[in-house]
């Protein structure tokens, strides 16, 4: 017998074959693009850490979302900069605030873009915190009512589904059961159920002016090296009526997405967050990588760790290469 018999490379040997073995494809179908909204008109302020990206008033926004809608992304997620920041993060779910007024704005001018709301309150708080602060500590319960207040607000903006980000304790079933008496059974909730205290928030903290003004997130974020707690957080949140639950970051997380994947039957987003694609970018500008090539592995990696939805910075880049554009 000639060796060796089993020759792996066959299925390698041209485009067509590789075709057609390709075991993982990512889709357009599959991105959400944040953006960051702010007050004003005519306002688009690049975010420096963060290349291509910008603060967006929403008369500009609108016209970025035109190639968004062009390139059949499904969902956009809308992160709110303030016009005033206080203890108790009022602009969060105040009816004219920055959100509300952006999603009401978009939902109007493209109605069949989905709008998924993040649901915090560390952009809205004079103290950089996600709840309610009390001598240092922030307060679980207390806070679950302003997240609540806000879900609401953003459902009767038009928010298609909110995502809660704070890692309160309790918090998907108290937004739920305010949806819910608000006669919004309808409007899904997306758990950011595993997300972790990353370094890698660095450059959103920049875009969004949200990083705490004393202490860090450590005490309500998860410690990034747990992984089984991760499912445990999951399995909370499914409880609680999540439909969608998120691991955050991604890359570091890639055994999380998995696991997660394996553990439930519901559908998995991984969050690609901003040092991520801050480290793209800055290698790519170096001419050290080469980033479309770099960006398409990394998405498709996600993927094939067990994400079906990826929110992600390079979404309308990487729906332009995906369609070969
Ligand atoms: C708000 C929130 C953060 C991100 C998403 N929602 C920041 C944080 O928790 O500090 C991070 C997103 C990114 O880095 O791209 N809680
Ligand atoms: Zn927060």
């Amino acid at each position: 017998m000639p060796f060796p018999v089993q020759r792996p490379r066959r299925l390698r040997l041209s485009e067509n074959i590789r075709r057609i073995v390709r075991e993982t494809s990512l889709s357009v179908n599959d991105l959400v693009y944040p953006v960051f909204v702010t007050h004003g008109k005519g306002v688009a302020r690049p975010v420096e850490a963060m290349p291509g990206i910008c603060n967006y008033s929403i008369d500009q926004l609108l016209g970025v979302l035109q190639e968004v809608v062009g390139l059949k992304i499904p969902a956009i997620m809308p992160f709110g900069i303030p016009a005033a920041k206080d203890e108790v993060g009022s602009e969060a779910y105040a009816d004219d605030g920055i959100i509300q007024q952006a999603v009401r704005a978009v939902k109007k001018e493209y109605p069949e873009l989905m709008v998924i709301t993040d649901l915090c309150l560390c952009e809205y708080t004079s103290h950089g915190h996600c709840g309610i602060v009390e001598d240092g500590c922030v307060l679980n319960d207390p806070t679950l009512e302003l997240l609540a207040r806000t879900a609401v607000s953003h459902a009767e903006a038009g928010a298609d589904m909110v995502a809660p980000s704070d890692m309160m304790d309790g918090r998907v079933g108290a937004i739920r059961a305010a949806l819910d008496a608000g006669g919004y059974e309808n409007i899904p909730v997306m758990a950011y159920s595993a997300k972790y205290a990353s370094a890698y928030y660095g450059p959103f903290r920049e875009a969004a002016g949200s990083t705490p003004r004393f202490g860090d997130r450590k005490a309500y974020q998860m410690d990034p090296a747990n992984a089984a707690e991760a499912l445990r957080e999951v399995r909370l949140d499914i409880e609680e009526g999540a439909d969608i639950v998120m691991v955050k970051p991604a890359l570091a997380y890639m055994d999380v997405i998995r696991r997660v994947k394996d553990a439930c039957d519901y559908p998995v987003a991984a969050y690609n967050v901003s040092g991520e694609y801050s480290m793209v970018k800055a290698a790519a500008a170096n001419g050290w990588v080469d980033e479309r090539r770099i960006v398409l592995e990394t998405l498709t990696g996600i993927k094939r760790a067990g994400a079906d939805i990826i929110i992600t910075y390079h979404a309308i880049d990487a729906a332009k290469w995906i369609k070969g554009l």
